[in-house]
């Protein structure tokens, strides 16, 4: 059976499990812009994308591994409200964002514009998966991590541009957290000040709480929540035992917010792997044309304990893979 056999397979065997169906965009801000019917996502397309985004000589390398099989019965758990925080206001910071408009990202200014019709396709099924609580991992659903294979496949673009594009829906609230402690690029992204507290303060002071170092910004339904003060430590941290404790207390405090996690890269360290291993969900970044099929294999095997894996394709150059896109879910092996 070829790899895209076994992922019709497996959206079959997820579509009766009651997750989610796939739906999924890759971004590039060259790609030729599609018609709604050529959006379509199918396994089939993501594959052949994917394929042919490879270099030629790594074309023949091993497919990406068979899903695991579903142990765990979808479980449907109602969603909470937030416990109110009296007296807690966060600060709020002024994003730039004709600035950010001009570097090719989504804003609330430019929801006509092709990334930000790409990035509707792609937060669909986020979104979707994180209220309905579907999956074996169900109390989670609404951590959402952005991940690559290898460093500057596009996740800091990604995770912006996906919280940026959930922000701008009617009943959605995200807070962005910048979790690639080693390497922080969201506050220079956005243009905002460097050096705020954030999550490593969180980790390395406990009478610091949440509301304390995150920051609101103009943008209504979003918030970020900044890498923090720098620490020699600082991958460990994102391991250690008391990341796991808080991002139990996010997910539940925060239920009925999306969060979404810039996340450093699978290969290059493991501190990755441990923040995955607490996720709801998993965006896979791929770069086109540079990401060969054997390395995303790799990374996919990192994370085979979380539920939901989508995969983008990023960067994508050519009109014929265009803006292609594709997306796997897989159910848990434990
Ligand atoms: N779809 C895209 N179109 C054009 N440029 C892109 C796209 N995605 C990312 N880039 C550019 O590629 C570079 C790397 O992107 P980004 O910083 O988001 O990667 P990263 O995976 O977060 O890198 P790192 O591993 O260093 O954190 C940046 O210059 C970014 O602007
Ligand atoms: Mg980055």
């Amino acid at each position: 059976m070829d790899l895209v056999e076994k992922a019709v397979q497996r959206l079959a065997e997820l579509k009766k499990a009651g997750i989610d169906a796939p739906v999924a965009a890759a971004t590039s801000e060259s790609a030729a812009a599609q018609s709604p019917a050529e959006a379509i996502p199918t396994p089939e397309r993501f594959a052949r994308a994917l394929e042919r985004a490879q270099p030629p000589d790594t074309r023949t390398a091993a497919p990406a591994p068979a899903p695991a099989a579903i142990t765990a019965p979808a479980v449907h758990v109602r969603r909470q409200s937030a416990p109110a925080e009296a007296g807690q206001r966060s600060r709020e910071v002024h994003i730039d964002l004709e600035a950010l408009a001009a570097a090719g990202f989504v804003t609330p200014q430019a929801q006509r514009s092709q990334i930000a019709d790409e990035f509707r396709v792609i937060k669909r099924p986020i979104i979707r998966n994180a209220r309905d609580r579907v999956g074996p991992r169900a109390e989670r659903a609404n951590l959402v991590m952005v991940t690559s294979a290898i460093p500057s496949e596009g996740k800091s673009f990604v995770s912006l541009n996906l919280a940026m594009s959930i922000a701008l829906e009617v009943d959605s609230t995200v807070l962005l957290v910048d979790a690639d402690v080693a390497n922080p690029s969201l506050m220079k992204l956005t243009h905002l000040p460097q050096g705020s507290k954030g999550l490593l303060d969180l980790l390395t002071s406990p009478d610091i709480k949440l509301p304390d170092v995150m920051l609101r910004t103009n943008v209504e339904k979003l918030s970020i929540l900044p890498a923090g003060t720098a620490h020699g430590r600082a991958t460990e941290m994102l391991a250690s035992e008391s990341m796991a404790a808080l991002l139990e207390e996010m997910a539940s405090r925060y239920s009925d917010r999306i969060l979404v996690f810039d996340a450093p890269p699978l290969l290059a360290t493991t501190e990755a792997r441990a923040l995955a291993s607490h996720m709801g969900q998993i965006i896979m970044v791929v770069e086109a044309d540079r990401t060969t099929q054997v390395l995303v294999k790799h990374a996919l095997e990192t994370i085979e304990s979380c539920p939901v894996v989508m995969m983008v394709l990023n960067k994508a150059p050519r009109p014929e893979v265009g803006s292609y896109y594709g997306q796997h879910y897989y159910a848990a092996a434990s």
